[in-house]
Parts: C-alpha cells; sequence; structure tokens
C-alpha cells in the first residue's frame, strides 16, 4: 500500500512540475482584428471578371438607421447597400453565403481566416425571400436589406464573441433561363460581440 502512494505523490509531483507557459496560452486567445475590424466593418469585392453587380460600400444600422459597430450577431440589423447593375434587371437571386472566424492555427500559431461549418444550411438562400431585394434592377442600387439572423442560431453559437468574422456572399442569377452565373462576391469582415 505504502508504495504505490509514494509512487502517486511522486508522479502528482512531477505533473505539477511541467512547466507551463502562460504566454503561449495568452497569444493563442488573442488574434489582432485584421483590417481595422476593431473600428469599422471592412468590405471588398471578390467579383471575377463576369460579375455584374459591383458593390461599393456598406453601412450597418439597426432598425432605427442608426450605425452600429460591432455588432451583435443574435440581434436583427440594416444592411445598406451601395451598388451597381451593370447587367440586365435581376427578377431572381439566390446567395451562397460562407462565414469564417478570425483564428490561431494550432499547427502554426498563424492567426488566420477558419471556415466556420455551415452545413450546407446558407446555400441556395433565395434573395427575394429573405433579403426582399427582388429585382434587382440596372444601374444604380441602393439596397436596405433586413438580415435577422435568428433561425440560423445554431451557427451563430459556434462563433466566439469579440472576435472577428468574415462574410463571404456569393449571389447567382436566377432569371428564367439563366445559367446561375455569379452576379456579385462580396466579403464583410467585422467584428462581433
Ligand atoms: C484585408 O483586406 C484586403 C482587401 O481590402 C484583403 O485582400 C486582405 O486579404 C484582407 N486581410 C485579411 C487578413 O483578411
Amino acid at each position: 500500500m505504502l508504495p504505490s502512494v509514494i509512487v502517486f505523490s511522486a508522479l502528482a509531483a512531477s505533473a505539477l512540475a511541467i512547466p507551463v507557459d502562460p504566454v503561449d496560452k495568452i497569444e493563442f486567445a488573442s488574434c489582432e482584428y485584421p483590417n481595422n475590424t476593431a473600428n469599422a466593418l471592412h468590405m471588398y469585392s471578390c467579383s471575377t471578371s463576369g460579375d455584374t453587380i459591383e458593390v461599393k460600400w456598406v453601412r450597418v444600422t439597426d432598425l432605427n438607421g442608426v450605425d452600429i459597430y460591432p455588432i451583435d450577431p443574435k440581434q436583427p440589423v440594416i444592411l445598406e447597400l451601395a451598388a451597381y447593375n451593370n447587367g440586365p434587371d435581376y427578377a431572381d437571386n439566390k446567395a451562397d453565403v460562407r462565414i469564417f472566424e478570425y483564428q490561431k492555427s494550432w499547427q502554426t500559431g498563424v492567426c488566420g481566416w477558419a471556415e466556420v461549418p455551415t452545413f450546407g444550411q446558407l446555400n441556395g438562400i433565395d434573395g427575394c425571400e429573405f433579403a426582399h431585394n427582388c429585382p434587382l434592377t440596372a444601374g444604380d442600387l441602393d439596397l436596405k436589406i433586413e438580415l435577422d439572423l435568428s433561425p440560423y442560431a445554431n451557427i451563430i453559437s459556434m462563433l466566439t464573441a469579440n472576435s472577428a468574422i468574415q462574410i463571404q456572399i456569393s449571389m447567382k442569377d436566377y432569371n428564367p433561363g439563366s445559367s446561375h452565373e455569379e452576379i456579385t462576391c462580396v466579403v464583410a469582415q467585422l467584428k462581433i460581440v
């Protein structure tokens, strides 16, 4: 009996003696906010050459039109979007949405965008139904889209509060007779709370 207690204590003591590097842990928890997302939403176009709609700027407000930042994904927001449509009127469109979180890689220790699994829930979102943005007419577009992510609570729960996330939206033409080609692609990077 006694020897095994001694062995156990010796093991416990050596386990305690394993040096823990607190600096490593702190670094793991935090990445800098990329592209000044600590202070403001950063948006850019990921369009390829065939895309017809160019998004010029995006503003996020609450339901009363007051600018908000950072953004609480659990609250509905208004996305105000200024764009220019070089193509025809689009009576119907669908969007594929991907979400990434800015994280430090376990392997490399480098901060980068890690995709949040959405299990296809954010593919083929009907723009007319979800964003009430139809039709997308030719020329200048000033869209106010009410965005309520509460149906996607399971996805929101995977996001870390006080981190930077990136939302990539690829919109496709669903006009009758179209081949569902991409009409615009936008990346929005922002801080969530
Ligand atoms: C910052 O934004 C630019 C486009 O404005 C983009 O090319 C770059 O990848 C972004 N950096 C990060 C870390 O996302």
